[in-house]
């Protein structure tokens, strides 16, 4: 898909995980952020967790990482005089330390989840992580189990492996029903909308191919069954 397509694909999203704005400050006011801390998001997207975290929090530093170019150009448009730096770079290779982090749906970025949160202690000797990933909230069909691949783990698993890594779970909350299926439906809307303005254009076959596909996936294969948890982990 081209350069065009791609930066409207996630106009409509607040940020790029199915979470409510209570929950997202409830998130915050769990992660004790004060004056004086350095607070890196890996894999942060647009950053706007990172944004807000920011704005609320004065003398709080803030670095974004992450790799997409659209999302960052983004973040920076959406930063203003806010104290954030937004750095294209692969976070699993980031060398600085921090105090405080958040890596919201990126586990990927190292390989899985366990590798994600080993590789998180060494970013944060010692503070708190903003931990968001996905588990299995019942057993998965074939389908799924293609889509999401298979380092998947259930929420007892996913803190479990949080516990060997050396984090104490401060917090855990899941997201619901209404969170996931609006995250479903912004990440869907900004190309639902520009088809519906654009049904003859070249591309149009394409973009109706992907949105169908992907609520076909969602209903029949992992609504209910992928879940994603935030958890606020010290150490
Ligand atoms: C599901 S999104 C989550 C974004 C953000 N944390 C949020 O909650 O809105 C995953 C992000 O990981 C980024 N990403 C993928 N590989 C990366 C890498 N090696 N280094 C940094 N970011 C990466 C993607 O560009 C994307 O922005």
């Amino acid at each position: 898909m081209d350069d065009e397509l791609n930066a409207l694909r996630r106009t409509r999203m607040r940020w790029n995980t199915p979470l409510s704005e209570p929950h997202a400050e409830l998130l915050l006011d769990r992660m004790a952020l004060d004056a004086g801390h350095d607070l890196v998001d890996l894999g942060c997207g647009w950053g706007e967790l990172l944004l807000r975290a920011v704005a609320r929090t004065p003398g709080l530093r803030g670095t974004g990482v992450d790799t997409d170019v659209t999302g960052l150009e983004r973040g920076r448009a959406a930063a203003g005089d806010r104290a954030v730096e937004f750095v294209e770079a692969d976070a699993a290779a980031w060398e600085g330390r921090a105090d405080r982090a958040f890596c919201i749906g990126s586990a990927h970025i190292f390989g899985s989840t366990k590798a994600a949160l080993d590789g998180l202690a060494r970013k944060v000797p010692s503070g708190r992580l903003l931990y968001g990933d996905g588990f299995w909230a019942a057993p998965p069909n074939p389908a799924a189990q293609e889509i999401f691949g298979p380092d998947m783990l259930t929420l007892p698993d996913l803190l479990d492996a949080a516990a060997a890594a050396g984090w104490r779970v401060l917090h855990f909350s899941t997201a619901d029903q209404l969170e996931w299926d609006d995250f479903e439906s912004t990440s869907r809307a900004g190309w639902a909308e520009w088809l519906a303005a654009h049904p003859d254009d070249p591309r149009a076959g394409e973009v109706r191919e992907w949105l169908d596909r992907r609520l076909r996936e969602y209903v029949r294969d992992y609504r209910g069954v992928l879940g994603f948890t935030y958890l606020v982990l010290e150490r």
